[in-house]
């Protein structure tokens, strides 16, 4: 997923090009010295931005224009082609952009423009609050923080966060970095410089244990006090633990926090073979990123085929080929009856040797704080359309949030990295008294070796799953409708018809 180092390719834009080589609407990839540079016109208009994306590098040459923004093919992020700006995560840094220059039927690309400060947005009411606290440091809170900074908010940012590390890339802990394919610096969000130049004050192994609502005061586990104008609970979500004997045991492991990451890492230099519990999302790619490790991994599961729940019986069956492709041995419907030093004994009698034991059993969301508060909850830390909960100037967002979801028309909770980061965004505006409704299409992916799966839109329920292409050759887009109508698409390698999906659903509010 990094980006490339190879040689520039396509014309020299310095040089120019003939304005009938990119057509309306078109994108074309050029350089400019050893820059590649992402041209694109607009009817008379050509913009020239970097030509990939600042979140893993995905080509926007691939990606999808929409008005005067391009979306990333890998996990949709959006820019601005005008000011290259980051407007929607998981991407927050801008594109470079690049002077164009039209004459004599040719286009010519010329200085690196300087970055432009983003003009805060216009139109907030009320007071502006000068104390906002966030309590979690993860991917809502971070985006948050970061949006405050960037709209200029001049008041204090306190971020409690019971974690060791700063915010980190969450998604990666599954995924490359568990593989030992990123290096460490890739994990952080930001380096440490960022929250104190951006006056973040950032409190990390500090726990919130309570609200105090009259006197607007977040209580720490130390008894200490932050007291707040505005708050943002940003607390996530937490592995559910196994009850079974032996799942205390030093060697058994769930993964969400990145010491949890590199305590699995730590087994992988002697270990030979890793049992996962659980075949979904994160107990998947644990396998995968286990097995680029070549550790020997069985995963043992309740369930018929894995991930049938989330994305249908027949990508169910494809990710369980892809992953025994790769030499993954499944023990489906038997569970873990028993953990010893040395073996996992199975519901179904037998015993697997193990090494060591990751669980991914699923998640709950860690809304203790606002139950102890008094705020609504329902599975979840219940939300109006501006992310506030029940209580005014107290907001909530990512994992623990439960909010209408106007394309599918239900009250929705999910566990999705980007939905996390651009509701943090969204409930940093509405903290500054913009009145900003979260309406993103929900969107997530996840990774297995080589295979992207994306996914857009929200569907816990179905009737009918309409498969466009042929899954097992990696080429397909399903929808899941319900009723005749799609509430969600997964696809593999049809980045332009997911993104065009993206679109379509924002479209479509139900009443
Ligand atoms: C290994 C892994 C891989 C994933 N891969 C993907 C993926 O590929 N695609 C995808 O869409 N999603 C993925 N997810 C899910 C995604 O990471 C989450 O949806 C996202 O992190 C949720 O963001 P959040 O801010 O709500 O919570 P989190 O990122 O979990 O952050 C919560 C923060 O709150 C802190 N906290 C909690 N309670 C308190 C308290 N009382 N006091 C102080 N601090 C507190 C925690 O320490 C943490 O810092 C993955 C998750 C994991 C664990
Ligand atoms: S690489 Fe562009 S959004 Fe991830």
């Amino acid at each position: 997923m990094a980006e490339g180092h190879n040689k520039p390719n396509g014309p020299d834009l310095a040089q120019g090009i003939a304005f009938s080589d990119l057509p309306d609407g078109g994108k074309l990839i050029g350089h400019c010295g050893d820059e590649q540079v992402l041209l694109v016109r607009r009817a008379t208009e050509v913009f020239a931005v970097s030509a990939t994306c600042t979140h893993y590098g995905g080509p926007l040459v691939d990606g999808l224009l929409v008005e005067d923004t391009v979306r990333c093919p890998w996990h949709h992020a959006c820019f601005d082609l005008r000011t290259g700006e980051a407007l929607r995560a998981p991407a927050f840094n801008p594109l470079a952009c690049w002077s164009v220059e039209q004459r004599d039927d040719r286009i010519f690309v010329g200085e690196k423009l300087k970055r432009m400060v983003p003009k805060p947005r216009s139109g907030g009411s009320g007071l502006v609050p000068n104390k906002i606290v966030i309590v979690g440091g993860g991917a809502a809170g971070f985006a948050a923080a970061e949006m405050l900074r960037r709209e200029q908010f001049q008041g204090s940012i306190v971020m409690l966060s019971d974690d060791q590390s700063p915010p980190v890339d969450r998604p990666n802990l599954s995924k490359d970095y568990l593989a030992g394919k990123a290096p460490e610096d890739w994990i952080p969000l930001r380096g440490e410089k960022f929250y104190s130049k951006n006056n973040i004050d950032l409190r990390l192994n500090t726990k919130a244990v309570d609200i105090d609502l009259r006197s607007r005061e977040v209580v720490l586990a130390d008894e200490g006090r932050v007291p707040y104008h505005r708050l943002l609970l940003a607390t996530g979500a937490e592995p559910v633990h196994l009850t079974i004997p032996g799942a205390d045991l030093p060697h058994v492991h769930t993964l969400r926090s990145f010491a949890d990451c590199k305590a699995i890492i730590e087994h992988t230099a002697t270990a030979g073979r890793a049992i996962v519990l659980g075949a979904s999302f994160i107990g998947l790619e644990v396998a995968a990123a286990l097995r680029a490790r070549d550790i020997e991994v069985h995963v043992v599961a309740p369930e018929k085929r894995p991930m049938e729940r989330i994305l249908g019986p027949q990508m169910g069956d494809f990710i369980r080929a892809l992953h025994e492709e790769h030499g993954v041995v499944f023990h489906l419907e038997d569970t873990a009856s028993r953990i010893q030093a040395k073996e996992v004994n199975l519901s179904s009698g037998g015993a697997l040797a193990a090494d060591f034991v990751v669980v991914g059993i699923g998640v709950r969301p860690r809304i203790r704080l606002a139950e102890t508060a008094g705020l609504v909850v329902d599975h979840g830390v219940v939300v109006d359309a501006f992310l506030e909960t029940s209580e005014p100037g107290i907001f909530a967002a990512g994992d623990i949030a439960r909010w209408r979801d106007p394309h599918c028309g239900e009250n929705i909770r999910v566990e999705h990295w980007v939905v996390a980061e651009r509701q943090g965004r969204t409930a940093a505006l509405n903290m500054l008294g913009h009145r900003e409704e979260f309406n993103g299409v929900p969107f997530f992916w996840s990774q297995h070796y080589d295979v992207p799966i994306n996914y857009v839109g929200h569907a816990e329920r179905w009737d009918e799953i309409a498969v466009d292409g042929n899954i097992a050759s990696r080429d397909c887009l399903l929808r899941f409708k319900r009723e005749g109508r799609t509430l969600a698409f997964a696809s593999i390698f049809r980045d332009i018809e997911s993104l065009e999906a993206e679109v379509e659903m924002e479209h479509q509010m139900v009443t």
